[in-house]
C-alpha cells in the first residue's frame, strides 16, 4: 500500500491535525490500559520535535452524535494520561469554532470528535471544517480506519495535504507481512463468543491459510452443527447451517478435548466432545487438544491469533487459552495477535512481549486480515496518487 508518510513533509510552523485512536478503557476517571496512547507517542513526538503546531483529535466510546458535551465520554482522562506521558500540560478544547492558535512545538487536544454531528455519517461539511483547521492532516488511527467517518476518511479528500502516521504504517506493514506469507504452513487461531461476527473471516482465512483452529463459542457452534450434544454451551442457533458448512472444510480444525462444568463457578472437567452431559457447558478447550496439534505450531511460518479459547477470565477456564498462547509464542513463526480480549489473554498468559506483533486494533485488524478495503486507507492511497 502506498501512502505519503511523515518524512514527506516539513512540519516546522505548520498547523497539523493528527487523528489518533485514543479510545482506551477508562474506569473512575482513569485510563486502565494506555497501550493505544503509548503506541501513538512516536508520531506525536515527531511532529512536536519538528516544531509543528499540533491539534490532536480522537473519539472515545460511542456517545450520541448531537453537538453536545457528554461528560461520560469526555477525553479528559485520556488527556491527563497523555500529559503524564509527555510531561507537559495539554489544553482540551470543546467544539471547532474557538480553536486557539498554538505555538510551534506545542499541542492541544479537541474534545471527543463523536460529539459532533456529521462525524459518523461522514458529512462533507464537517470533513471540510476539520480539514480547514490545518495545513497537514496526519492519519494515525489505524484502529478506526475501517470506519468511513469524517475525521478518518472524509477529511482526507478536503485536506491540502494528508499522510499516514508512524503507527498506521507499522500496523499496515506488519499485517501485510502476515497476509503476504500466506501458505500451507500459515496458521490462524480464532476464538471468541460469536461465530456470526467472524464467519467471513474464518471463510476467508480458510481459503488462504494452511489451517484454522477454532475455539470458544465459534467451536461450540460448529460442534452443535455437527450434531454433538453440547448441553448449555454458548452457541448461536441461527448460525448452525453456516457453521456446518465451515466444519466440513478440511483445514478448519475443531479441538476434540474440552473442559466442561455445570456452571462457571465450578471446577472444570476434561472430557471428549462426544461425552458432554446434560446440564454441562463447554467453558474451555483442553490444553491437550493443542498438544496433539503441536506439529501445526512447530511447522508454521506465520500465525494469526484472535479471540480467547474459552471463559479465560475465570482462572479454572483459562488453561486452553494460556496453552495456545504459549505454543504461539514458542513457535518460530511470525506471530501476530489483535483485538482487546486477545491482548488481555496474551498478557494474562505472560506472552505479550514474545509475540512478533501486537495490533492496537480490534475491528480494523479483523477487516484488514479478512482482505476488506478499509475506507481511511483507501482515501490515503487515493490522496497519494493525486
Ligand atoms: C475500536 O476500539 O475498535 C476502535 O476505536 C473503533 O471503535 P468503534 O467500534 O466504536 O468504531
Amino acid at each position: 500500500m502506498k501512502f505519503l508518510g511523515l518524512n514527506d513533509f516539513q512540519f516546522k510552523d505548520q498547523k497539523v491535525l493528527l487523528r489518533l485512536d485514543l479510545n482506551a478503557p477508562v474506569e473512575e476517571g482513569k485510563v486502565t490500559n494506555d497501550e493505544r496512547l503509548i503506541r501513538s507517542l512516536p508520531t506525536i513526538s515527531h511532529i512536536l520535535e519538528e516544531e509543528g503546531k499540533l491539534i490532536i483529535i480522537s473519539h472515545l466510546g460511542r456517545p450520541e452524535e448531537n453537538d453536545l458535551y457528554q461528560p461520560k465520554f469526555s477525553l479528559s482522562p485520556i488527556v491527563k494520561r497523555l500529559e503524564e506521558l509527555l510531561g507537559k500540560s495539554i489544553p482540551l478544547i470543546e467544539g471547532l469554532d474557538n480553536v486557539p492558535s498554538i505555538e510551534s512545538g506545542e499541542l492541544l487536544v479537541l474534545e471527543n470528535i463523536r460529539f459532533l454531528k456529521g462525524e459518523k455519517s461522514n458529512e462533507p461539511e464537517l470533513s471540510k471544517k476539520l480539514a480547514n483547521l490545518a495545513d497537514i492532516f496526519v492519519m494515525d488511527a489505524f484502529a478506526t480506519s475501517h470506519r468511513a467517518h469524517s475525521s478518518t476518511a472524509g477529511i482526507i479528500e478536503f485536506s491540502k495535504n494528508a499522510c499516514a502516521g508512524l503507527l498506521l504504517r507499522e500496523e499496515v506493514n506488519a499485517l501485510s507481512k502476515l497476509m503476504l506469507k500466506e501458505s500451507t504452513s500459515s496458521l490462524a487461531v480464532l476464538g471468541g463468543a460469536k461465530i456470526s461476527t467472524k464467519l467471513n473471516l474464518i471463510n476467508s482465512l480458510s481459503e488462504k491459510m494452511g489451517a484454522v483452529i477454532l475455539g470458544g463459542g465459534l467451536a461450540n457452534t460448529c460442534l452443535a452443527a455437527q450434531g454433538y450434544f453440547v448441553g448449555n454451551s454458548l452457541i448461536e442457533e441461527s448460525m448452525l447451517g453456516q457453521a456446518l458448512e465451515l466444519s466440513k472444510k478440511n483445514n478448519v480444525i475443531i479441538p476434540e478435548k474440552v473442559i466442561v462444568a455445570n456452571s462457571s463457578n465450578e471446577e472444570g472437567i476434561v472430557t471428549h466432545v462426544d461425552k458432554v452431559k446434560k446440564g454441562q457447558s463447554i467453558f474451555d478447550v483442553a490444553p491437550d487438544s493443542f498438544v496433539e496439534l503441536r506439529g501445526l505450531f512447530e511447522n508454521a511460518t506465520t500465525i494469526l491469533w484472535n479471540g480467547p479459547m474459552g471463559l479465560f477470565e475465570e482462572p479454572q477456564f483459562s488453561s486452553g487459552t494460556k496453552k495456545v498462547a504459549e505454543m504461539i509464542a514458542s513457535s518460530k513463526a511470525f506471530s501476530v495477535c489483535g483485538g482487546g480480549d486477545t491482548i488481555s489473554a496474551a498478557a494474562d498468559a505472560g506472552v505479550l512481549d514474545r509475540l512478533d506483533y501486537v495490533s492496537t486494533a480490534g475491528g480494523a485488524f479483523l477487516e484488514f486480515v479478512e482482505g476488506r478495503k478499509l475506507p481511511a486507507l483507501e482515501a490515503l492511497q487515493l490522496k497519494a496518487l493525486k
